[in-house]
Protein backbone atom coordinates (compact mmCIF):
# COMPACT_ATOMS: atom_id res chain seq x y z
CA UNK A 1 0.00 0.00 0.00
CA UNK A 2 1.21 3.29 -0.56
CA UNK A 3 2.33 5.33 2.27
CA UNK A 4 -0.40 8.07 3.12
CA UNK A 5 0.73 11.61 2.87
CA UNK A 6 -1.13 14.89 4.05
CA UNK A 7 -2.04 16.80 0.74
CA UNK A 8 -3.44 20.36 0.90
CA UNK A 9 -6.46 19.62 -0.70
CA UNK A 10 -8.11 23.45 -0.21
CA UNK A 11 -6.98 27.10 0.74
CA UNK A 12 -8.95 30.07 1.91
CA UNK A 13 -7.86 33.58 3.28
CA UNK A 14 -9.36 36.64 4.99
CA UNK A 15 -7.51 40.03 5.10
CA UNK A 16 -9.40 43.38 6.63
CA UNK A 17 -10.61 45.63 4.33
CA UNK A 18 -9.11 48.94 5.68
CA UNK A 19 -6.26 49.87 4.30
CA UNK A 20 -3.28 51.49 5.72
CA UNK A 21 -1.20 52.89 3.59
CA UNK A 22 2.54 54.20 3.47
CA UNK A 23 1.04 57.68 2.97
CA UNK A 24 -1.23 57.37 6.42
CA UNK A 25 1.99 56.35 7.49
CA UNK A 26 3.93 59.29 6.12
CA UNK A 27 1.31 61.30 8.58
CA UNK A 28 1.83 58.91 11.68
CA UNK A 29 5.00 59.05 12.24
CA UNK A 30 8.77 60.15 10.56
CA UNK A 31 8.95 58.00 7.13
CA UNK A 32 8.10 58.45 3.41
CA UNK A 33 6.62 55.95 0.86
CA UNK A 34 10.22 56.13 -1.36
CA UNK A 35 11.75 54.89 2.08
CA UNK A 36 9.45 52.31 2.76
CA UNK A 37 9.13 50.76 -0.58
CA UNK A 38 12.66 50.81 -1.76
CA UNK A 39 13.42 49.05 1.75
CA UNK A 40 11.20 46.63 1.95
CA UNK A 41 8.56 46.29 -1.22
CA UNK A 42 5.92 47.37 0.96
CA UNK A 43 3.14 50.10 -0.36
CA UNK A 44 0.00 49.62 2.07
CA UNK A 45 -1.94 46.57 4.23
CA UNK A 46 -4.52 45.62 5.88
CA UNK A 47 -5.71 46.41 9.41
CA UNK A 48 -8.66 44.76 11.50
CA UNK A 49 -10.27 48.38 12.70
CA UNK A 50 -13.88 47.47 14.49
CA UNK A 51 -13.36 47.25 18.07
CA UNK A 52 -14.32 43.69 19.75
CA UNK A 53 -12.83 41.71 16.68
CA UNK A 54 -9.23 39.74 17.04
CA UNK A 55 -7.45 37.40 15.45
CA UNK A 56 -10.14 34.21 15.61
CA UNK A 57 -12.44 36.69 13.91
CA UNK A 58 -9.87 36.88 10.57
CA UNK A 59 -9.35 32.94 10.89
CA UNK A 60 -12.62 31.82 11.02
CA UNK A 61 -14.16 33.30 7.41
CA UNK A 62 -10.85 32.08 6.05
CA UNK A 63 -11.71 29.05 7.23
CA UNK A 64 -15.37 29.20 6.46
CA UNK A 65 -14.39 29.57 2.90
CA UNK A 66 -12.64 26.40 2.97
CA UNK A 67 -15.80 25.01 4.28
CA UNK A 68 -17.94 26.27 1.50
CA UNK A 69 -15.25 25.67 -0.97
CA UNK A 70 -14.93 22.11 -0.24
CA UNK A 71 -18.84 21.36 0.70
CA UNK A 72 -18.08 20.21 4.07
CA UNK A 73 -19.38 20.94 7.65
CA UNK A 74 -17.99 22.22 10.50
CA UNK A 75 -18.59 19.24 12.65
CA UNK A 76 -16.14 17.31 9.92
CA UNK A 77 -12.94 19.21 11.40
CA UNK A 78 -10.88 16.65 13.58
CA UNK A 79 -7.99 19.14 14.64
CA UNK A 80 -7.71 22.71 14.00
CA UNK A 81 -3.78 24.08 14.81
CA UNK A 82 -3.23 27.76 15.20
CA UNK A 83 -0.09 29.53 14.51
CA UNK A 84 -0.08 32.73 15.71
CA UNK A 85 1.84 35.34 18.38
CA UNK A 86 -1.39 37.38 18.35
CA UNK A 87 -3.96 35.44 20.17
CA UNK A 88 -7.26 36.82 20.88
CA UNK A 89 -5.70 36.03 24.85
CA UNK A 90 -3.11 34.49 26.61
CA UNK A 91 -5.25 31.52 27.05
CA UNK A 92 -7.54 29.61 25.73
CA UNK A 93 -5.91 28.54 22.91
CA UNK A 94 -6.95 30.73 19.94
CA UNK A 95 -7.80 27.35 18.11
CA UNK A 96 -10.37 26.67 20.56
CA UNK A 97 -11.74 29.95 20.66
CA UNK A 98 -12.13 29.73 16.38
CA UNK A 99 -13.51 26.12 17.11
CA UNK A 100 -16.27 27.30 19.05
CA UNK A 101 -17.31 30.63 16.49
CA UNK A 102 -17.33 27.53 13.74
CA UNK A 103 -19.53 24.84 15.63
CA UNK A 104 -16.93 22.71 14.78
CA UNK A 105 -17.62 20.61 17.30
CA UNK A 106 -16.04 17.43 17.08
CA UNK A 107 -12.53 19.29 16.30
CA UNK A 108 -9.90 19.28 19.06
CA UNK A 109 -7.43 22.44 18.77
CA UNK A 110 -3.98 24.06 19.67
CA UNK A 111 -1.91 27.25 19.24
CA UNK A 112 1.71 27.42 18.06
CA UNK A 113 3.58 29.97 18.71
CA UNK A 114 6.58 30.09 16.39
CA UNK A 115 6.23 33.79 14.88
CA UNK A 116 6.50 34.16 11.18
CA UNK A 117 7.30 30.44 10.70
CA UNK A 118 4.53 29.64 12.88
CA UNK A 119 2.50 28.69 9.75
CA UNK A 120 5.09 25.97 8.54
CA UNK A 121 5.39 24.62 11.73
CA UNK A 122 1.87 24.31 12.34
CA UNK A 123 1.90 22.50 8.73
CA UNK A 124 4.49 20.16 9.39
CA UNK A 125 2.30 19.33 12.89
CA UNK A 126 -0.73 19.25 10.75
CA UNK A 127 0.94 16.60 8.48
CA UNK A 128 2.08 14.08 11.39
CA UNK A 129 -1.27 13.75 12.66
CA UNK A 130 -2.13 12.79 9.13
CA UNK A 131 0.46 10.70 8.10
CA UNK A 132 -0.18 8.77 11.04
CA UNK A 133 -3.82 7.74 9.92
CA UNK A 134 -5.38 9.38 13.01
CA UNK A 135 -6.69 12.30 11.24
CA UNK A 136 -8.68 12.69 8.12
CA UNK A 137 -9.20 16.64 7.97
CA UNK A 138 -6.96 18.69 9.72
CA UNK A 139 -7.20 22.67 9.63
CA UNK A 140 -4.16 24.73 9.77
CA UNK A 141 -4.64 27.82 10.09
CA UNK A 142 -1.35 31.02 10.37
CA UNK A 143 -3.60 34.55 11.65
CA UNK A 144 -2.34 37.74 13.21
CA UNK A 145 -3.63 40.90 14.06
CA UNK A 146 -0.49 42.30 13.75
CA UNK A 147 -1.58 46.00 14.48
CA UNK A 148 -2.71 44.79 18.19
CA UNK A 149 1.21 44.73 19.29
CA UNK A 150 2.60 47.11 16.61
CA UNK A 151 3.86 50.85 18.21
CA UNK A 152 2.47 52.97 16.00
CA UNK A 153 4.98 55.57 17.15
CA UNK A 154 7.38 53.39 16.48
CA UNK A 155 8.81 53.77 12.68
CA UNK A 156 11.27 50.60 12.39
CA UNK A 157 8.34 48.50 13.61
CA UNK A 158 4.62 49.99 12.55
CA UNK A 159 5.86 50.21 8.51
CA UNK A 160 6.03 46.30 8.21
CA UNK A 161 3.14 44.68 9.90
CA UNK A 162 -0.21 43.89 9.17
CA UNK A 163 -3.28 41.61 9.82
CA UNK A 164 -4.45 38.85 7.82
CA UNK A 165 -5.06 35.01 8.19
CA UNK A 166 -4.66 32.04 5.81
CA UNK A 167 -5.93 28.53 6.34
CA UNK A 168 -5.02 25.22 4.41
CA UNK A 169 -7.31 21.85 4.69
CA UNK A 170 -4.76 18.37 5.05
CA UNK A 171 -6.61 15.54 4.37
CA UNK A 172 -4.72 11.95 3.47
CA UNK A 173 -3.60 11.14 -0.05
CA UNK A 174 -2.14 8.16 -1.22
CA UNK A 175 -0.95 9.73 -4.78
CA UNK A 176 2.21 10.94 -3.98
CA UNK A 177 1.00 14.51 -3.89
CA UNK A 178 1.50 16.54 -0.52
CA UNK A 179 3.53 18.00 2.16
CA UNK A 180 6.93 16.12 1.42
CA UNK A 181 9.42 16.91 3.58
CA UNK A 182 10.02 19.90 5.85
CA UNK A 183 13.22 21.03 7.67
CA UNK A 184 12.87 23.18 10.46
CA UNK A 185 14.94 25.20 12.99
CA UNK A 186 14.95 27.45 16.07
CA UNK A 187 18.29 28.89 17.98
CA UNK A 188 16.39 30.90 20.95
CA UNK A 189 19.57 33.05 21.61
CA UNK A 190 18.21 35.14 18.97
CA UNK A 191 15.36 35.97 21.11
CA UNK A 192 16.73 39.60 21.86
CA UNK A 193 16.27 40.41 18.86
CA UNK A 194 12.38 40.23 18.27
CA UNK A 195 10.35 39.76 21.03
CA UNK A 196 7.39 41.40 23.15
CA UNK A 197 9.23 42.22 26.36
CA UNK A 198 6.22 42.28 28.61
CA UNK A 199 2.41 40.59 29.14
CA UNK A 200 4.02 37.34 29.63
CA UNK A 201 4.97 35.59 32.69
CA UNK A 202 8.44 37.02 33.21
CA UNK A 203 7.10 40.67 33.09
CA UNK A 204 3.32 40.84 33.77
CA UNK A 205 1.39 43.49 32.83
CA UNK A 206 1.80 46.79 35.18
CA UNK A 207 1.44 50.30 34.99
CA UNK A 208 4.95 50.88 35.09
CA UNK A 209 5.45 47.90 31.71
CA UNK A 210 2.50 50.03 29.94
CA UNK A 211 4.05 53.16 30.58
CA UNK A 212 7.33 51.85 29.15
CA UNK A 213 5.55 50.90 26.00
CA UNK A 214 6.70 47.17 26.63
CA UNK A 215 3.79 45.48 24.79
CA UNK A 216 4.61 46.25 21.60
CA UNK A 217 6.84 43.90 19.04
CA UNK A 218 10.07 44.88 19.66
CA UNK A 219 12.81 44.61 16.66
CA UNK A 220 15.97 45.67 16.18
CA UNK A 221 15.61 45.24 12.16
CA UNK A 222 19.45 44.88 10.88
CA UNK A 223 20.32 42.39 13.24
CA UNK A 224 16.87 40.08 11.97
CA UNK A 225 17.69 40.90 8.96
CA UNK A 226 21.28 39.35 8.41
CA UNK A 227 19.77 36.54 10.42
CA UNK A 228 16.69 36.58 8.04
CA UNK A 229 18.83 36.66 4.39
CA UNK A 230 20.95 33.88 5.28
CA UNK A 231 18.35 31.27 7.35
CA UNK A 232 15.55 31.19 4.87
CA UNK A 233 18.05 30.81 1.49
CA UNK A 234 20.06 28.23 3.51
CA UNK A 235 17.42 26.08 4.69
CA UNK A 236 15.42 26.51 1.03
CA UNK A 237 19.00 25.30 -0.45
CA UNK A 238 19.32 22.47 2.06
CA UNK A 239 15.80 21.48 1.39
CA UNK A 240 16.42 21.10 -2.36
CA UNK A 241 19.65 19.15 -1.43
CA UNK A 242 18.33 16.71 0.56
CA UNK A 243 15.81 16.17 -1.76
CA UNK A 244 18.26 15.48 -5.15
CA UNK A 245 15.94 18.62 -6.44
CA UNK A 246 17.37 22.21 -8.42
CA UNK A 247 15.39 25.24 -8.66
CA UNK A 248 14.27 23.66 -12.28
CA UNK A 249 12.15 21.45 -10.64
CA UNK A 250 10.76 24.09 -8.55
CA UNK A 251 7.42 25.52 -10.25
CA UNK A 252 6.66 28.15 -6.97
CA UNK A 253 8.62 29.51 -3.29
CA UNK A 254 6.55 30.83 -1.36
CA UNK A 255 8.69 33.15 0.85
CA UNK A 256 7.34 34.76 4.11
CA UNK A 257 6.72 38.08 3.20
CA UNK A 258 9.02 39.96 5.59
CA UNK A 259 11.23 41.85 3.16
CA UNK A 260 11.20 42.54 -0.38
CA UNK A 261 14.98 41.89 0.09
CA UNK A 262 15.47 38.98 1.95
CA UNK A 263 12.69 37.14 -0.41
CA UNK A 264 14.77 38.01 -3.60
CA UNK A 265 17.89 36.79 -1.88
CA UNK A 266 16.50 33.36 -0.98
CA UNK A 267 14.95 32.90 -4.75
CA UNK A 268 18.76 33.80 -6.20
CA UNK A 269 20.30 30.94 -3.59
CA UNK A 270 17.81 28.67 -4.83
CA UNK A 271 18.54 29.65 -8.91
CA UNK A 272 14.77 30.71 -9.39
CA UNK A 273 13.31 33.83 -11.64
CA UNK A 274 10.81 35.99 -9.92
CA UNK A 275 8.19 34.75 -12.19
CA UNK A 276 8.51 31.87 -9.78
CA UNK A 277 7.99 34.05 -6.79
CA UNK A 278 4.50 34.38 -5.06
CA UNK A 279 4.61 37.49 -3.26
CA UNK A 280 2.39 40.17 -2.46
CA UNK A 281 3.86 42.33 0.48
CA UNK A 282 3.29 45.51 -1.38
CA UNK A 283 -0.14 44.98 -0.58
CA UNK A 284 -0.39 42.88 2.66
CA UNK A 285 3.37 43.96 4.17
CA UNK A 286 3.95 41.24 7.15
CA UNK A 287 1.31 39.38 8.27
CA UNK A 288 3.45 36.99 10.18
CA UNK A 289 2.11 33.43 10.46
CA UNK A 290 -0.63 34.51 7.51
CA UNK A 291 1.74 35.34 4.84
CA UNK A 292 2.49 32.05 3.60
CA UNK A 293 -1.18 31.07 2.99
CA UNK A 294 -2.30 34.26 2.12
CA UNK A 295 -0.19 33.77 -1.05
CA UNK A 296 -1.55 29.85 -1.47
CA UNK A 297 -5.01 31.22 -0.94
CA UNK A 298 -4.15 33.96 -3.70
CA UNK A 299 -2.13 31.65 -6.17
CA UNK A 300 -4.39 28.91 -6.10
CA UNK A 301 -6.27 28.89 -9.61
CA UNK A 302 -2.80 29.07 -10.62
CA UNK A 303 -1.21 26.05 -8.98
CA UNK A 304 -1.37 22.63 -11.01
CA UNK A 305 -1.61 18.75 -9.71
CA UNK A 306 2.26 17.76 -8.85
CA UNK A 307 3.79 21.22 -9.29
CA UNK A 308 6.50 21.35 -6.57
CA UNK A 309 6.30 24.35 -4.23
CA UNK A 310 9.08 25.16 -1.68
CA UNK A 311 7.38 27.32 1.50
CA UNK A 312 10.10 29.17 3.37
CA UNK A 313 9.92 31.47 6.37
CA UNK A 314 12.11 32.92 8.94
CA UNK A 315 10.96 34.89 12.01
CA UNK A 316 11.29 35.90 15.76
CA UNK A 317 12.66 33.35 18.51
CA UNK A 318 14.61 32.95 16.17
CA UNK A 319 12.61 30.65 13.93
CA UNK A 320 12.86 29.42 10.33
CA UNK A 321 12.39 26.65 7.96
CA UNK A 322 11.26 25.18 4.77
CA UNK A 323 9.13 22.69 3.80
CA UNK A 324 8.28 20.75 -0.18
CA UNK A 325 4.63 20.42 -0.70
CA UNK A 326 4.04 18.52 -4.15
CA UNK A 327 0.23 20.24 -4.82
CA UNK A 328 -2.45 18.04 -4.67
CA UNK A 329 -5.24 19.49 -7.33
O1 LIG B 1 9.15 38.80 9.81
C1 LIG B 1 9.96 38.56 10.92
C2 LIG B 1 11.36 38.80 10.64
N1 LIG B 1 11.58 40.20 10.35
C3 LIG B 1 12.29 40.53 9.30
O2 LIG B 1 12.71 39.70 8.54
C4 LIG B 1 12.60 41.99 9.13
C5 LIG B 1 14.06 42.17 8.86
N2 LIG B 1 14.47 43.55 8.83
C6 LIG B 1 14.11 44.39 7.84
O3 LIG B 1 13.32 44.07 6.99
C7 LIG B 1 14.79 45.73 7.80
O4 LIG B 1 15.87 45.72 8.69
C8 LIG B 1 13.88 46.93 8.10
C9 LIG B 1 12.90 47.13 6.98
C10 LIG B 1 13.13 46.70 9.42
C11 LIG B 1 14.72 48.20 8.21
O5 LIG B 1 15.47 48.39 7.01
P1 LIG B 1 17.04 48.61 7.06
O6 LIG B 1 17.46 48.77 5.68
O7 LIG B 1 17.66 47.51 7.86
O8 LIG B 1 17.14 49.99 7.81
P2 LIG B 1 17.98 50.35 9.12
O9 LIG B 1 17.28 49.89 10.33
O10 LIG B 1 19.40 49.93 8.91
O11 LIG B 1 17.93 51.92 9.06
C12 LIG B 1 18.58 52.67 8.01
C13 LIG B 1 18.26 54.13 8.19
C14 LIG B 1 18.49 54.65 9.61
O12 LIG B 1 18.91 55.98 9.51
P3 LIG B 1 20.45 56.38 9.67
O13 LIG B 1 20.88 55.85 10.99
O14 LIG B 1 21.14 55.68 8.52
O15 LIG B 1 20.43 57.86 9.55
C15 LIG B 1 17.12 54.59 10.23
O16 LIG B 1 16.98 55.50 11.28
O17 LIG B 1 16.87 54.36 7.93
C16 LIG B 1 16.25 54.96 9.06
N3 LIG B 1 14.89 54.45 9.18
C17 LIG B 1 13.86 54.99 8.52
N4 LIG B 1 13.75 56.03 7.70
C18 LIG B 1 12.54 56.31 7.19
C19 LIG B 1 14.46 53.39 9.89
N5 LIG B 1 13.16 53.22 9.71
C20 LIG B 1 12.75 54.20 8.88
C21 LIG B 1 11.50 54.55 8.33
N6 LIG B 1 11.44 55.60 7.48
N7 LIG B 1 10.38 53.85 8.59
Amino acid sequence: MNKITAAITCVGGYVPETKLTNFDLEKMVDTNDEWIRTRTGISERRILREPGKATSDMAVPAIQEILRKKNLQATDIDCIICATVTPDMVFPATANLISDKLGATNAFGFDIGAACSGFLYALTTGTAFIESGRYKKVIVVGADKMSAIVDYTDRNTCIIFGDGAGAVLLEPSTDDCGVKDSLLKSDGSGSKFLYMKAGGSLNPASMETVMAREHYAHQEGQSVFKFAVKGMADVSAELLDKNNLTGDDIAWLVPHQANLRIIDATANRMGLTKEKVMINIHKYGNTTAATIPLCLWEWENRLNQGDNIVLAAFGGGFTWGATWVKWAY
